[in-house]
């Protein structure tokens, strides 16, 4: 998923080295984020931190002071594009010099932490680079560079950066809408072969109960009516519990279940090895909680699911499915796969397809194998030729297409609640969240944003559903 920049309202305060010196317009910050949700979460937030200083948002980067790029690294490609984005950065930077204009330049997320110093070296005209465990000595790196330094800051932080980051005001809050991220976990252990989520996200670290209620309670109290949970690996998260008890991620459902005004809750994104009775309890017990996993398996063969080092079998991650469906039979699955692991063969790839016809998702992700160097897949022998991986991803994705076009089907005559979210395209026009996360389009009035609807669904198109009021 990918945003491309955070249309936010923040108000001018001046009090800050960095703010206006001379009372006229306020600095103008355009983050452009790319990757995951938990990068859109930390844009919020860079975002919010900057304000203190006087920055404000700006979809516009032409008028911007201050432009970030919060970037991923995931594959290959989603790298590559950061470099060409900072090529033409450069050339605007220059043009506004020419013109008297100042214009500083960042690099933030998952890049920043694995390239370093590197993205100075290739990419001149960038002043700040700021890992994703750093970001709250942004304002403090921007001042630096003002001065003339360039700056690279991608240690990983002892304190806890979330105790340094300002959370926004009700009014903010109200204007990002009715739909909220909250991070509770990040980083991993788990060590896939594949990826580099641990290389830069760090080890796992789960945020405390109290600073993840308070945070819920704040965005509930700004009209948020959906919050979802965010981690690299959710559902590891643990905690303690008022009286020192161990907590695991259904536990903390649970409490944040009781948050007045909260009607629904969903995490993303878990490991098969984490999901405990617990957490499928909650998806038996909590009207709350929506009906819709995400659950990646990656791949459905064992062998490639021991190069992987996921750490389970397709058989184990089957029986799995087959429990949260007994606990929640209408629960709707989501998941990520990739094709063309070094030494995946066609009855490995057959293996894939075997185990997507079994589980039957509602909704799903693919990629094709991006080798990363540093990660120990990089090292395999046996890398797949391109045009398998082409051919692979199609068989597989026209599989998975064809399952999320039969999950929409089976929607139409049904009724259902949904969130209404935002306008529509035409006039009169809401669209609104199903519980199984899909946009559903209806015929409402504005004033109803935030509402939950009970509908019935009429028709479907390529990415949505169309319904009636009841
Ligand atoms: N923590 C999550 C995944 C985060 S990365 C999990 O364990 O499931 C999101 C997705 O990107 C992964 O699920 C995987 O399908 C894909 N991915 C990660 N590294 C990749 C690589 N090197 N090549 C292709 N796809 C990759
Ligand atoms: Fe990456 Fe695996 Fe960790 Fe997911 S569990 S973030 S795929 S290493
Ligand atoms: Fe990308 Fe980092 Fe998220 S690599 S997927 S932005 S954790």
């Amino acid at each position: 998923m990918t945003k491309d920049s955070l249309t936010l309202d923040a108000p001018a305060t001046d009090d800050l080295q960095l703010g206006p010196r001379d009372g006229s317009n306020s600095r103008k910050v355009f983050i452009k984020t790319y990757g995951c949700q938990m990068n859109v979460y930390d844009s919020t937030r860079m975002s919010d931190a900057l304000s203190r200083d006087g920055y404000e948002p700006t979809e516009d980067m032409e008028e911007a002071d201050l432009v970030l790029l919060n970037t991923c690294h995931i594959r290959e490609k989603a790298a590559e594009k950061v470099y060409s984005a900072l090529g033409r950065l450069r050339e605007m930077k220059k043009r506004k010099a020419a013109d008297g204009r100042e214009m500083m330049i960042g690099v933030t997320g998952c890049v920043a932490q694995a390239e370093g110093e590197e993205i100075l070296r290739r990419a001149p005209a960038v002043d700040v680079v700021i890992g994703p465990q750093t970001y709250h000595r942004l304002p403090d790196a921007l001042r630096r560079a003002k001065e003339g330094q360039r700056v690279v800051d991608t240690e990983y932080a002892i304190e806890d950066k979330f105790e340094h980051l300002p959370i926004a005001e009700k009014t903010k809050i109200r204007a990002r809408g009715v739909t909220a991220f909250l991070t509770v976990q990040e980083g991993c252990d788990k060590f896939c072969t594949f990826c580099v989520v641990p290389y830069t996200r760090g080890s796992e670290v789960s945020r405390p109960v109290a600073q993840i209620v308070e945070e819920a309670e704040k965005l509930v109290d700004g009209g948020v009516r959906e919050i979802t949970l965010l981690g690299q690996n959710v559902n590891a998260w643990h905690g303690a519990g008022p009286t020192g008890e161990a907590w695991s991620l259904g536990d903390l459902l649970y409490r944040l279940a009781e948050i007045p005004g909260l009607a629904r809750l969903r995490y993303t994104t878990s490991h098969p090895r984490d999901m405990d009775d617990r957490l499928i309890g909650a998806h038996r017990d909590l009207r709350t909680l929506m009906p819709y996993l995400h659950l990646p398996v990656q791949a459905g063969s064992d062998r490639i699911l021991k190069a992987m080092n996921r750490r389970h079998t397709a058989a184990e991650y089957l029986a799995l499915i087959e429990k949260i469906r007994a606990a929640r039979p209408d629960i709707a699955l989501s998941g990520d796969f990739i094709v063309g692991f070094p030494g995946e063969t066609d009855q490995d790839f057959e293996d894939t397809l075997k185990l997507i016809e079994e589980v039957n998702y509602a909704q799903a992700f693919s990629f094709k194998y991006s080798t990363r160097p540093g990660t120990p897949g990089a090292d395999l022998k046996d890398q797949v030729p391109e045009e398998v991986k082409t051919e692979r991803l199609e068989r597989l994705q026209a599989l998975l297409l064809k399952q999320q076009h039969a999950f929409a089907e089976a929607c139409v005559g049904k009724t259902v609640d949904i969130l209404l979210e935002k306008p529509g395209r035409m006039p009169g026009q809401l669209i609104g969240r199903s519980p199984w996360l899909q946009s559903v389009n209806v015929d409402a009035k504005a004033s109803q944003i935030g509402d939950i609807i009970n509908v019935r669904i009429t028709g479907t198109s390529t990415n949505s559903l169309f319904a009636d009021l009841l």
